[in-house]
Formats: structure tokens, C-alpha cells, sequence
């Protein structure tokens, strides 16, 4: 490890200072990735570091491997888990962040599953929803799409970070989420409350929250069983290991002909996945076993 050797942190923790820190730091990156599928590679190292001495001296812990050991073994360690996923989370996202796979969803996947009515209703999952800007984008494009009314559609958010899933559940954004939205969907779904906006009540309640860790098949699992899956830009985090287990997850789970749409800078071309990239509209989505849905 360079970088984080030696550097102090607000708190005056000094982890290059401890005994055991390389290994001790080894053991907790590797325990982090296997349960959070958040791999720091040897450059990012640091920012983990940064981020867990903070918990570390809340706790009054001064080395790794105690906190190793406390994540690994302590009865308080669901806690423990609890507080560093909201430490680090990666709270980016805005509202109609790449729309053409929500015109994809509305314009091209809805008419084929209404056509075939093969299930009702219609899931989706947003599966890393931070804040709740996917789910309520995917939700708002449907209500344009005049879907609402017609179809049962179940919308699920879900992210690992209970804290981040409060604030979906809140409602309440800053302008900095609004960047990418036009004007006339901020106009319709938006009301001014305070300093922020409070996205539309009514249509904020077709959204159910959850708190779900990609990682573990107990919580994703479920929720997976869902015709169209949107795991944007949390991937690009993984180790490759994290990504085949949560595309084997997926793919267990999703009915035949599921559609995933992941981020932009995101893609399972190069692992081998049951999964197959087909373009939808202007927008590229992965199906599964590519069958008459398929694309
Ligand atoms: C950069 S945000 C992406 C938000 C949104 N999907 C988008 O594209 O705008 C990444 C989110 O992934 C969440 N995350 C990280 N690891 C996760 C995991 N193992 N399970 C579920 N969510 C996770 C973080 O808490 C964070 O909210």
C-alpha cells in the first residue's frame, strides 16, 4: 500500500502508524468487497482508510485489525456494517440520468409486455437508488408515458445505505438533482419547499423503499424477481468477483427475457454472464436468455 501510509486523518488516527496495518488493511478490503462488493484497489486504498478511521475513533478503536475483527466477529458488527455502508456510499445521482433508457422502458418494453400480457403487473427495480432520483425518474417517465393508469406497474428503490434510502423516502431534493431535468418535468412534479423541492406526493407513493445490500442473495434476492432491473453506475465500484455475483443473482432471479440496464461507463461484455447486450431504442439493455422479449 502507498499513499495512505503515514498520513493523518481529522481525527488524528495515523494508520501507517499501527502495527500490522498492511495486512490488517488487506484483510479489511477483502472482508469489505466480499460483503459490499466495493473493491478499493491499491490506489484508492487511501479513501477506504480515510472513511473507516473516522467509524474507528468513534468507536474508540485505534488499529485494522481490531476493526476487522469487530466487522467480522462482534455481536454489535450488524451495526457496525450498518454505519460504514452509509460512510461509503457514493452519493451521486440527479434526476433523468441517461432518460433514453426510460424511454426504452416506456416506448419500447411496456407496449411488448402489455402486448404479450404475459405478467402482471409490471416490476421494476432501481438497485442502487441513492436518494431516490432513478426510481422517481423511472416513475415520472411512465406517468408521461400515460402508463400509470393503464397497467399495474410496481416500482421498487433500494440501496445498501439505510441513511441514503431515508432520504429517498423523504422526498426532498436540491437544485443539484434537478441539473439534468427539463424544465417542463420540474414544473409538473416539483413543488418549491424551503431551499429544495419536494417531488410530487402522490406520485412519490408508487414507489415502495427498500434498505437491500446487492451482496447478499437474502435481501437482493426478492427483489430481483422484477421484468426489468436498473443497476446503474454502482458496478463500476466492484471487484470483478462482485460483479459476477450480483449478475448470477440477477440472473437466477429475473424471469426469462428480464431486461438490466447498467450505467454508461458500466458493462458485463468482457465476463461471462448469462446475460446478452442488445440495443433498445437508443439505449443499450442486457437480456437474459434473449427470447422473444429479447430484442
Ligand atoms: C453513484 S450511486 C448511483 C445511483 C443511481 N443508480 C444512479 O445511477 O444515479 C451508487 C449507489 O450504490 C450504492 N451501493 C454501493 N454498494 C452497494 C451494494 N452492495 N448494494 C446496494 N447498493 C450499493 C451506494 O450506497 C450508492 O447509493
Amino acid at each position: 500500500m502507498q499513499g495512505w501510509k503515514g498520513r493523518r486523518g481529522a481525527d488524528g488516527f495515523v494508520p501507517g502508524a499501527l502495527g500490522l496495518a498492511s495486512s490488517a488493511f488487506s484483510l479489511l478490503r477483502d472482508l469489505v468487497a466480499q460483503r459490499t462488493g466495493v473493491y478499493y484497489s491499491d490506489s484508492k486504498g487511501d479513501l477506504l482508510v480515510e472513511r473507516v478511521s473516522e467509524l474507528m475513533a468513534a468507536r474508540g478503536l485505534s488499529s485494522l485489525l481490531d476493526y476487522y475483527y469487530l466487522l467480522k466477529y462482534d455481536p454489535d458488527a450488524e451495526t457496525a456494517w450498518t454505519e460504514l455502508r452509509d460512510r461509503l456510499a457514493v452519493p451521486e445521482t440527479y434526476f433523468w440520468r441517461q432518460p433514453e433508457q426510460f424511454e426504452a422502458l416506456v416506448d419500447v418494453l411496456m407496449p411488448r409486455y402489455l402486448a404479450e400480457r404475459r405478467r402482471t403487473p409490471v416490476r421494476i427495480w432501481s438497485a442502487a437508488c441513492c436518494s431516490g432520483e432513478e426510481p422517481l425518474s423511472i416513475a415520472m417517465a411512465l406517468s408521461e408515458g400515460g402508463w400509470l393508469d393503464r397497467v399495474p406497474v410496481e416500482i421498487v428503490g433500494s440501496d445498501a445505505s439505510p441513511a441514503l434510502v431515508e432520504r429517498a423516502r423523504r422526498g426532498v431534493y436540491g437544485d443539484r438533482s434537478l441539473r439534468n431535468l427539463p424544465p417542463a418535468l420540474r414544473e409538473r412534479y416539483f413543488e418549491r419547499e424551503g431551499a429544495g423541492w419536494r417531488f410530487d406526493p402522490r406520485l412519490h407513493a408508487r414507489v415502495r423503499w427498500r434498505t437491500a445490500n446487492l451482496m447478499d442473495p437474502g435481501e437482493a434476492g426478492p427483489l430481483a424477481e422484477v421484468d426489468v432491473i436498473y443497476c446503474r453506475n454502482v458496478l463500476i465500484y466492484f471487484s470483478d468477483d462482485g460483479i459476477r455475483h450480483v449478475a448470477r443473482l440477477f440472473a437466477e432471479r429475473m424471469p426469462a427475457s428480464g431486461h438490466l440496464f447498467l450505467g454508461a461507463s458500466e458493462s458485463l461484455m468482457r465476463l461471462s454472464t448469462d446475460f446478452v447486450m442488445r440495443e433498445i431504442g437508443s439505449a443499450f439493455v442486457y437480456v437474459k436468455n434473449a427470447g422473444p422479449l429479447g430484442g
